[in-house]
């Protein structure tokens, strides 16, 4: 069996470690300042060093590291995706882009003739991240009122027709949330490989949609108890229908030569917990985001209070924003746990840790190898027929 590995793009901006929560410091995500690593200043000149030059170097640096590309994920506070992606896709070769988006706000026809530009001009290298929204002010920045299972229903549409238009024969439909006439992809463009749907949603709707539409079922890390419970959950929805689809975790990775190292990262970054913003950042109908919260107790009498169980701690969200689960410990530990979550029936991650770039090269140096190299799929050579 062969894993996929990912690591996050820092698309709200990027900041320096922990212990410097919400203060983005690398290029220009949040204007410039002192003591930003990039841009600099020089000869009193900023030297036009922006954003993106940081991403495309965390681009370089993921697949140099041995991942096989990166999640751009999606919320009013980032970059949009689509266009990161195709900026990205001359920066680097093999790297596959996981890119985050709703469904809602693209017409199916739209998003299949950007996908089928992208996999032509990157020979294959795009991957769907489909999110069904979880309402709350992040909805409505969209003008979204659409309910929470009503999504669901609309994101399954989008992928019906995209599907539907992607093979270059005409397509028409007339549903609930999409409409068009004799549609179909341009010879050029039609038959490209249709990108991996990473698919995710702990609602009974999203269950429901993803044992239809998922290759890879995507969750937040969760104690590996209840993980395991939510997999065999989907998996027997899906078998219903004739399908099997694969299963993804996306996990913050705090990983030090010493366990001690590690969890003092965790400590210094302590003194920043803003449970407010937590909250306010959880705010909408998202099961998934309801789950987790269930995990990070009302009253904490220190850290060590949140790891569920062993290098398991629920915190990160009440440092930087973003999901609560990751792994602390050594990178023996790190490791380790990584391979219980494949014994589990994980087949992909998508890392994450701060700075992305740095620890990057971390991960993979010091995490990836004690996994077996022999276990991660190799990123095969990218043959461009475009460009
Ligand atoms: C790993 C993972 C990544 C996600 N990334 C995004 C994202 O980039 N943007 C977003 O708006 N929602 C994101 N979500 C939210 C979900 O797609 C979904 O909209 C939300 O969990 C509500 O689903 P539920 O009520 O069925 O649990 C992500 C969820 C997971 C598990």
């Amino acid at each position: 069996m062969s894993i996929d590995i990912y690591w996050r793009i820092g698309m709200e901006g990027d900041h320096a470690s922990l212990r410097t929560p919400r203060r983005y410091n690398r290029g220009d995500a949040a204007g410039y300042g002192p003591g930003n690593i990039a841009p600099a200043v020089r000869a009193g000149e900023l030297d036009g060093y922006s954003y993106i030059d940081h991403v495309a170097a965390v681009a370089r640096a993921t697949e140099s590291a041995g991942f096989l590309g990166g999640l751009l994920p999606s919320f009013p506070v980032t970059e949009d995706p689509w266009a990161f992606a195709a900026a990205l896709a001359r920066e680097t070769t093999t790297y596959r882009f996981m890119v985050a988006f709703q469904p809602g706000f693209l017409h199916p026809v739209q998003a299949a003739r950007m996908s089928a530009s992208l996999q032509r001009a990157t020979g294959g290298r795009l991957v769907y991240n489909i999110i069904s929204g979880g309402g709350g002010p992040a909805q409505l920045w969209w003008g979204d009122k659409v309910s929470h299972d009503d999504r669901y229903a609309r994101t399954s549409e989008f992928l019906d027709v995209l599907r539907g238009v992607w093979d270059g024969d005409p397509c028409t439909h007339d549903g609930r949330f999409f409409r068009t006439e004799g549609a179909a992809l341009p010879p050029g463009l039609a038959g490209q490989p249709f990108p991996e749907v990473y698919f995710s949603g702990s609602s009974g709707a999203a269950v429901q949609a993803a044992g239809r539409h998922a290759d890879y079922y995507l969750s937040w890390l969760e104690p590996f108890a209840d993980l395991r419970a939510k997999f065999d959950g989907v998996r027997a929805h899906a078998e219903k229908i004739g399908r099997t689809p694969k299963f993804a975790v996306r996990i913050d990775i705090l990983a030090r030569h010493t366990e001690e190292a590690a969890w003092d990262e965790i400590r210094k970054g302590w003194a920043f917990v803003d449970r407010d913003a937590a909250n306010r950042a959880a705010q909408g109908d998202s099961v998934g985001a309801g789950r987790i919260k269930g995990w990070v107790p009302e009253t904490i009498t220190g850290y060590r209070d949140l790891e569920v169980q062993p290098n398991v701690w629920c915190g990160f969200s009440l440092i930087r924003g973003g999901p609560a689960f990751g792994l602390v410990g050594s990178y023996e530990q790190v490791a380790q746990r990584l391979d219980e979550l494949i014994d589990l029936g994980v087949d992909a991650f998508i890392l994450a840790g701060n700075p992305h770039l740095e620890e990057a090269y971390r991960v993979g140096e010091e995490v990836l190898p004690l996994l077996g190299r022999s276990r991660l799929t190799t990123p095969a050579p990218v043959l461009t027929n475009a460009l």
